[in-house]
């Protein structure tokens, strides 16, 4: 820590060129928090609007009054932004770079031309099977075009999505399914993935056993799998979307009309459904991808995610499209056929700004550099990461063998709740730290807090939990179906605060470093996952009396899923055990919640009021056993001393 950390000084050829340079950007950055009316009134003008607005910031995060209000009274249709104003100017362009995951299959360049066509057939489909304004359409398919249409065809009649990622089960696809009321979901015969298949369909079927009998199901053929089909249920998208009209005019929306939900992991029950709407979003993720990837016309952007995470939402489709950019839409993984796939597809698609995980980065350095040497990067110009912190390690590796020493790196902190980047440098204007998030965006006021009296630190340097002091254009506007839940997990334990559920530390510059999660949500693989869901679904097996589940740190993924597990009476513990509870969790959840290691636990630490004490948990799993701390308030501190002797029969 007595090390000064090395500064990374943005490249002077890309300070020339850059959206904003350090004056510029701290210029902005001023009259961003010190006048949010004007400068947001006039960025929301990189929306065409049919209505224009006349307010533009209407937020309070008062107790008991917290709402979140932006260009309230403007008229738009966010796929009219994102397609149909680029007409005029890049008919011809390309707009969507799919990248099959067979390799030797045909890449398709997808001109803006063509994305309108298909955005209006597609949404002709959706209203041939009675799709409303305001009426929920599940997407649950493979990272192909098709579902880009499908998010653009729900945006242009004003219909709400939430797309679920490919990876979760028909129980996960069913709960979501059910909690936002879905009318229809969207999905594949399977979907390829690093030479495997997911069966996309079946899993569908399975989850619409639990759902109303009145979800209908539109189904892309996407491989020619065969799949089952109930005649009146399934709708092959692909046949209909030839019969329909191409022209489907797009619906004038409020800017407060949402625009998605989308469900992410808490601390606690069931995962949230977080609404985002259709003005402020769209202005944001629009906002951010133009200055934190300096995306200029005529670049290739390639944002490495899955749409079925916010990264996608935003920074494969939203905020590219909006910004008449070429995106291109990755169907396979880093590692098939090989681990230099990600290299490859720069090299192939001359891309110019490349964005993933560290985790991935950890997984690829992890298989040497001969791969990464091959490919020619040349056409590089920015590099990203998002997800969690960065290790130096995976920091350095990514600027030296992908970056040539010479790109700058932007380390993006922000959430699926904020739409967009909070914390991250610019690539002209910030000099960067390994590790660091650096400085906050336009519009976004972080603050620390003492975590636990919740006052505000004043001192620059310092270390505590990270809050926002005010609302941007990109923030959540409710938890879908329950604005409680939203007032309680963002803004109750710290009042007139977002609480983002992580800690930082700032350094004498003002640089955030984010810390982690101070919640019981871990970070897998760049994925959140709560700890809740994790047990809760362990504890549905009959086997199991009770189930505590922590992260430990994970060379690749970051953190890994630990869980002890206490059989009921008269179990057994053995190894098929194992593999059944771990094949039950991939079944219940999806296969990044499986556990990655398992502890039998014949009873876990708790306080006399029953609480466990994760504290203790989490020291056993990361092998600190020798600092557990104070152990006197345990109803049974012997159980402590078994956990520490049997750890090392987990696996
Ligand atoms: C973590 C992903 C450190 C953080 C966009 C946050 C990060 C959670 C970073 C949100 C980063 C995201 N450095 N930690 N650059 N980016 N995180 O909702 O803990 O899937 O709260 O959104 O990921 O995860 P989510």
């Amino acid at each position: 820590m007595l090390d000064q950390p090395k500064t990374f000084a943005p490249d002077p050829g890309l300070v020339e060129t850059a959206h904003a340079d350090k004056a510029r950007y701290e210029e902005m950055y001023a009259r961003s928090v010190t006048d949010p009316e004007g400068f947001w009134a006039d960025e929301g003008k990189r929306l065409d609007w049919i209505e224009p607005y006349t307010k533009v910031k209407n937020t309070s995060f008062e107790p008991g009054n917290i709402s979140i209000k932006w260009f309230e009274d403007g008229i738009l249709n966010v796929a009219a932004n994102c397609v149909d104003r680029h007409l005029a100017t890049r008919a011809d362009q390309t707009a969507i770079i799919w990248e099959p995951d067979e390799p030797d299959a045909e890449a398709l360049h997808i001109t803006y031309r063509e994305l309108h066509e298909k955005v209006c057939r597609f949404a002709n489909v959706l209203l041939s099977q009675g799709v409303m304004r305001g009426d929920r359409v599940v997407i649950y398919l493979p990272m192909i075009p098709e579902a880009a249409y499908a998010m653009l065809a729900c945006a242009r009649i004003g219909a709400i999505h939430s797309v679920v990622f490919a990876g979760f089960s028909p129980d996960a696809l069913a709960n979501r399914v059910n909690d936002c009321g879905a009318k229809l979901v969207i999905t594949a015969d399977t979907a390829p993935r690093g030479g495997k298949r997911t069966p996309l369909k079946s899993n569908t079927d399975a989850a619409l056993l639990h759902c109303s009998d009145k979800v209908r199901c539109l189904v892309v053929k996407h491989t020619g799998d065969q799949t089952t089909w109930i005649a009146d249920r399934d709708v092959d998208v692909k046949a209909m979307m030839e019969d329909v009209a191409p022209d489907c005019p797009p619906r004038p929306m409020g800017a407060e009309d949402p625009l998605f939900v989308l469900y992410t992991s808490g601390s606690t029950g069931k995962p949230k459904g977080v609404v985002h709407t259709s003005g402020g979003y769209l202005a944001y993720a629009s906002m951010t991808h133009q200055y934190t990837f300096d995306y200029h016309d005529g670049d290739v952007f390639w944002c490495a995610a899955d749409v079925g995470w916010v990264t996608g939402h935003s920074y494969i489709v939203y905020g590219p499209l909006a910004n008449g950019a070429t995106t291109v839409m990755f169907e396979g993984v880093p590692t098939y056929p090989d681990a230099g796939r990600f290299w490859q597809i720069i090299d192939k698609h001359k891309v110019t700004q490349f964005y993933t995980a560290p985790t991935a980065l950890r997984a690829l350095m992890g298989k040497g550099n001969d791969l990464v040497d091959a490919a020619d990067l040349s056409t590089l110009k920015v590099l990203g990461t998002v997800g969690e912190p960065i290790n130096p390690e995976a920091w350095t590796w990514y600027n030296e063998k992908v970056g040539h020493g010479r790109l700058p790196i932007v380390d993006t902190w922000w959430q699926t709740e904020t739409g967009g980047h909070m914390i991250t440098p610019l690539p002209g204007a910030t000099p960067t730290k390994p590790g660091s998030a650096t400085l906050p965006f336009f519009g976004v006021q972080p603050a620390v807090l003492e975590p636990e009296s919740g006052k505000l630190i004043e001192e620059t340097a310092c270390e505590g939990v990270l809050v926002i002091a005010d609302s941007w254009p990109g923030q959540m506007r409710t938890v879908w179906g329950d604005h409680e839940r939203f007032e309680e997990t963002y803004f109750s334990q710290y009042k007139t605060y977002y609480f983002a559920g992580d800690g930082c530390r700032r350094d004498a510059d003002g640089y955030y470093w984010i810390t982690g999660r101070v919640d019981d949500v871990i970070n897998v693989s760049g994925h959140r996952m709560g700890t809740a869901e994790v047990e809760s679904a362990l504890v549905a097996h009959a086997k199991v009396a009770e189930a505590a589940v922590v992260g430990y740190p994970h060379d690749i993924k970051g953190q890994g899923i630990y869980a002890y597990v206490t059989l009921m009476n008269g179990e057994e513990p053995s190894d098929d055990l194992r593999k059944e509870l771990e094949a039950w969790v991939r079944n219940e959840i999806g296969p990044i919640a499986k556990p990655d290691l398992l502890q039998w636990a014949p009873g876990l630490p708790k306080t006399r009021s029953g609480k466990i004490m994760r504290r203790i948990l989490r020291k056993i799993a990361e092998d600190d056993y020798g600092s557990l701390g104070d152990t006197s308030t345990l109803a049974e501190p012997e159980v402590v001393d078994d956990l520490i002797a049997n750890r090392m029969n987990r696996r």
